[in-house]
């Protein structure tokens, strides 16, 4: 790369509305990321349309991720934060790397059955082969780390895979990637049923908090967040309301779960929720804000998109050229 810094490589979907969960799940990690990394931040478009998607809904939706993640504090002149779409190289590095992974290994990811299960009208070849454009997507900016949730360990468990099994063949081309699981806030549970994880696509809206939720939403949805019969604020599994709140107000905090547990000895339930929502609600603030303000700046926005679409296409055809001739395309001619 440019500099000495290790390459990290993230991407989203921009199919929903983004949660909290996965604002203090992933984007807020990846701003934390940004210093120490030479960080790529994708918004991963390919990879939406292995399911139906409406046009014009995922185009305003891709934009507003991308807008987001400036909001949240990536800067976009450090971090590359583009659209899969505007970098052909994801396409083509992901067709080479198919012919170098197995339908067997395919038919083991546990994601691929849950999906096709969800979506059995629709089970595509390309929701088949999402894990080789997941390890396309990171092979080919040669990533070093890569922060993933738990849902995803499987796509770069064969992604590391992937990648071995071509350097074994063609040398060292590809690094092969580290996953990066943060510390706190990995996993945050949805405000009416604590055993589920936090989702966009939850049928009841009083179970997430959504980025954009304003800030009297956000209050009366932590008001209302189910927990359980006791009194008292422990951080146990047998309160998993309780404990997925203290996570959420640790991870905004940055506090650790025994000084939150101390400050709210002897107090309620009621008061303890409505502490939580208002530490939410005052941290969102600022990134909604910085959102309306983006979102008004089209030829900001525009530039952003170009530039890094630009710079992320440089690193992505170094990459890909060696592996084509590799694996025996013919030279260019100039
Ligand atoms: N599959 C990931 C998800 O749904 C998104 C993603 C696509 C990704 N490509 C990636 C994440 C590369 C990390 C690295 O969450």
């Amino acid at each position: 790369m440019m500099n000495d810094k290790k390459v990290l490589f993230s991407g989203m979907q921009a199919t929903g509305t983004l949660t909290l969960g996965n604002y203090l799940g992933a984007l807020k990690n990846w701003v934390t990321l940004s210093d120490e990394y030479e960080c790529f931040y994708c918004v991963v478009d390919l990879h939406s349309i292995t399911i139906r998607q409406d046009p014009a809904e995922l185009r305003k939706r891709a934009r507003n991720l991308l807008t987001l993640y400036i909001a949240a504090g990536l800067d976009p002149t450090k971090n590359c934060l583009y659209y899969q779409s505007h970098v052909s190289g994801h396409a083509e590095l992901s067709w080479i790397l198919n012919c170098f992974t197995y339908m067997g290994e395919l038919n083991r990811m546990t994601q691929f059955k849950d999906k096709s299960q969800k979506h059995a009208d629709n089970i595509n070849a390309g929701l088949f082969t999402y894990p080789v454009l997941m390890a396309a997507d990171i092979l080919l900016f040669q990533s070093d780390v890569v922060p993933v949730g738990i849902d995803q360990m499987q796509h770069l468990e064969i992604t590391r895979d992937i990648a071995q099994r071509f350097n074994n063949i063609y040398g060292d081309v590809f690094t092969i990637p580290e996953p990066y699981i943060g510390k706190t806030g990995a996993k945050i549970m949805s405000l009416q049923d604590p055993t589920k994880k936090m989702s966009k696509s939850d049928e009841n809206p009083n179970s997430s908090i959504y980025l954009m939720d304003d800030p009297d939403a956000i209050v009366r949805k932590f008001k209302r967040a189910v927990t359980d019969s006791g009194k008292e604020i422990l951080y146990t599994d047998d309160k998993p309301g309780i404990k997925n709140l203290l996570d959420i107000y640790c991870t905004i905090t940055q506090k650790t779960v025994e000084e939150a547990v101390k400050e709210f000895d002897g107090k309620g339930y009621g008061e303890f929720k409505l502490a939580v929502g208002e530490v939410v609600a005052d941290h969102l603030r600022p990134v909604q804000e910085r959102f309306g303000q983006l979102s008004k700046d089209k030829a900001f926005i525009d530039g952003i998109i170009k530039d890094n679409a630009e710079k992320a296409n440089y690193f992505a055809t170094k990459t890909l050229r060696k592996v084509q001739r590799k694996v025996g395309f013919p030279d260019r001619i100039r």
